[in-house]
């Protein structure tokens, strides 16, 4: 096990808190690193649910004040895991305070905002990571492994969609607990800075920048219920977005993302089309990569389904897992992002996405909405 010490301190136990304390508990079991998070503190507003958190997790203190947290000298790295209006002010705060940041996505809830905590974590010279955590399922850095290699050779086409259907009912309130993420105060925006904002991510990785956008948004239902006010209000956020872009290397974007897909829950999918060759990939059967090559012979040219589990190096991460042909699942991704953040710690190497990576796609998402509030094309940045 290894010997050198990151002391964590997770703010918010929600999904999130929880995806990252299992990543933490796991890590050094299945990654050769030197550094070992410890999960020193756990912070919330609320004492008795955060030390249910703790005790579960096995945190050894708790606090209900994110700014006494980030006093504490037996801290390290600070786990941003609340919603997206606390990002901010907690990370500048952490920042100052010379903590490393782990900080949740989207990075945001604007460019300028997302501006002044790169500055803030440049200026203190901390590591910083943003959980863009689609990164690391293995299939997925297989395909950059692939777009990489030029076996697609040049790519046309970028399409990805992010599709639930969790919010068609009005009966669905907006803010406090779980659907802070209806009540644009607290989120930014809907699904564009929420499910959008993973594509927007995971494109910008694997095809590069996004010069210009045009884009649709809706609001399917226009009041809600307030759970903080309770009162019925107007909702301020994107239900749905749709949007076409150029990038940079000259391809065409289409991507798509809605809360009003019937039957799907988390059907985030991405293709990419070059050349030779494509690829596509699939939450919901996210332990595979589809592949097309067009060099292949003839008579048996067609996709493949690569189930993503071989070791030797050549799929990525799963040499440290479990045999060949045995698949990994959701929370691995975030394993693989805390072993990668370990590694880079230990070696002082930023280790992407960084803030500054992740202001990139917060600049589209800007775009993505100026552009529809505006109906017109928008450049990024
Ligand atoms: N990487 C991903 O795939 C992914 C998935 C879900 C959420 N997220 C992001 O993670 C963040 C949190 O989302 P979630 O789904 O975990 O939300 P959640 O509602 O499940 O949990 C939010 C947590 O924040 C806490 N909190 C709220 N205000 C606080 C305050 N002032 N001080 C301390 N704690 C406070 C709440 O008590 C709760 O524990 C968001 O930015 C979201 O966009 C990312």
């Amino acid at each position: 096990m290894a010997k050198k010490e990151l002391r964590i301190g997770m703010i918010g136990y929600g999904f999130m808190g929880r995806a990252h304390s299992n990543a933490y508990a796991k890590v050094n079991h299945f990654f050769d690193l030197e550094y070992r998070p410890v999960l020193a503190a756990a912070c919330a507003r609320n004492a008795e649910a955060v030390q249910a958190f703790a005790d579960n997790w096995g945190y050894a203190s708790i606090e209900t004040d994110w700014r006494k947290l980030i006093e504490r000298s037996d801290i390290d790295a600070i786990d941003i895991c609340v919603p997206n209006n606390l990002h901010r002010e907690i990370a500048i705060a952490a920042a100052k305070a010379g903590k490393a940041i782990l900080c949740e996505k989207p990075l945001s809830m604007n460019t300028q905002e997302g501006e002044e905590m790169c500055q803030a974590v440049e200026a203190a010279g901390v590591p910083n990571m943003v959980w863009y955590n689609y990164r690391r399922v293995p299939a997925v850095t297989l395909a950059k492994n692939i777009v990489d290699s030029g076996q697609l050779g040049k790519i046309f086409h970028y399409r990805a969609n992010f599709l639930q259907d969790w919010t068609i009912s009005s009966e669905v309130p907006q803010g406090g607990g779980a659907l802070w993420r209806l009540d644009a105060a607290a989120a930014g925006s809907g699904v564009t800075g929420d499910l959008l904002a993973h594509c927007i991510d995971t494109a910008l990785w694997l095809n590069g920048g996004i010069r210009d956008v045009v884009a649709m948004t809706e609001t399917f239902v226009k009041e809600r219920m307030h759970v903080e006010t309770g009162k019925v209000e107007p909702v301020g956020i994107d239900d749905a977005c749709a949007f076409l872009c150029h990038f940079e290397n000259g391809s065409l974007g289409l991507f798509e993302s809605t809360r009003y897909a019937r039957g799907h829950k988390a059907l985030y999918t991405f293709e990419i089309n070059g050349e030779h060759g494509s690829v596509r990939w699939d939450l919901h059967d996210l332990h595979r990569l589809e592949f097309f090559d067009h060099r292949d012979a003839g008579a048996t040219r067609g996709w493949r389904s690569i189930h993503v589990t071989d070791h030797g190096g050549e799929h990525p991460y799963m040499d440290r897992w479990w045999v060949p042909g045995l698949q990994i699942g959701y929370e691995h991704s975030f394993v693989h992002q805390v072993a990668d953040f370990l590694a880079g710690y230990a070696e002082g190497k930023a280790v992407g996405p960084t803030f500054r990576d992740a202001l990139e796609t917060q600049k589209v998402c800007d775009a993505v909405l100026a552009s529809a509030a505006g109906r017109n094309w928008q450049a990024v940045g």
